[in-house]
């Protein structure tokens, strides 16, 4: 990527407080998964191209600085949820995710414009998550704070391990092959937001058997099994220190 296209994104990324619209994202559609606009992974479109090809992590670098003014440089994201962490997640998850967002089909206003300018094809969006998915995950995330932290942990726990575990993995390490996401290290509030988003079924591209078994979740249910799932670490993959960078 050009050094100017880089400070110009950069400059962008400055402004976001104060920007509403930048390049326009695609207007959000508000039906639920049964519409016609929901898809889960249909095997099309510039991430099948970007899937195929050999990531770049050092040109990934690059192109990741525009994303670290929201995602930090370490792909810690933000304990508010706003910004999910990123750091460590599979490069198959990475790929669908930002192609999606790319195409409208799950909605991020915020990061719409970033999404589009940052990566021009599929080979500079395969070498961003090549580099994303070499970065450790930090261990100083949002977690539950509450004072009934260790009931709500205990409940979430007894939830995932029947429901969720089958997919998200035993340290919530998710599958590359299957598009599965890692959750382990992810903040409390973005998780229970997506979860929310998920079974209220506004989150377009969502897995339709996740879906399934969400929907009859109670909030009180999303809370502890948001408690449990930033509660988990996954061997391997933690950073050594709080600032990140290294594996231990
Ligand atoms: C202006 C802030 C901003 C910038 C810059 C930004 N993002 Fe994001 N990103 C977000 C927000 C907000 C979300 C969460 C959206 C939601 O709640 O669904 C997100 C979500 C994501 C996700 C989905 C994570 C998940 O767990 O499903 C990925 C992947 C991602 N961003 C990658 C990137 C990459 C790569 C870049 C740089 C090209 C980037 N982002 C730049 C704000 C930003
Ligand atoms: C059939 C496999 C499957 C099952 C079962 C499943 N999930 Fe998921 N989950 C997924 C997939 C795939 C995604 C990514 C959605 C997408 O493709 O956009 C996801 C996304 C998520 C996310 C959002 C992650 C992010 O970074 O944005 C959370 C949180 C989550 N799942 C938690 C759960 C919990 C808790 C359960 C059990 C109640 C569960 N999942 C059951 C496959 C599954």
């Amino acid at each position: 990527m050009k050094m100017n296209k880089i400070l110009s994104l950069a400059v962008m990324a400055a402004l976001i407080p104060a920007t509403v619209a930048l390049a326009g994202p695609p207007a959000p559609v508000k039906h639920g998964i049964e519409s016609m606009d929901y898809k889960w992974n249909a095997q099309e479109g510039e991430k099948v191209e970007a899937l195929k090809l050999k990531g770049d992590a050092k040109n990934g670098k690059e192109t990741y600085e525009v994303c670290g003014a929201c995602h930090l440089p370490s792909g810690a994201g933000r304990p508010d949820g706003t910004f999910p962490q990123l750091a460590g997640q599979h490069a198959t998850v990475l790929i669908k995710q930002i192609a999606d967002i790319r195409e409208g089909l799950r909605d991020n206003p915020t990061m719409y414009p970033f999404a589009k300018e940052a990566m021009v094809n599929p080979q500079e969006l395969a070498d961003t998550a090549a580099y994303i998915q070499t970065l450790c995950i930090p261990t100083d995330h949002g977690k539950y704070e509450g004072a009934d932290a260790a009931t709500q942990i205990a409940k979430g726990k007894e939830l995932y391990e029947k429901q969720c575990k089958e997919c998200h993995g035993m340290n919530g390490e998710g599958n590359k092959e299957k598009f599965y996401p890692v959750i382990a290290g992810q903040h409390y509030k973005y998780l229970l937001r997506q979860m929310t988003e998920i079974r209220d079924g506004k989150r377009r591209n969502a897995n339709p058997d996740m879906v399934k078994i969400i929907k009859p979740y109670t909030n009180e249910q999303l809370v502890a099994i948001s408690a449990y799932q930033s509660s988990m670490s996954m061997p391997g993959a933690m950073c050594k220190d709080k600032t990140g960078s290294k594996k231990k």
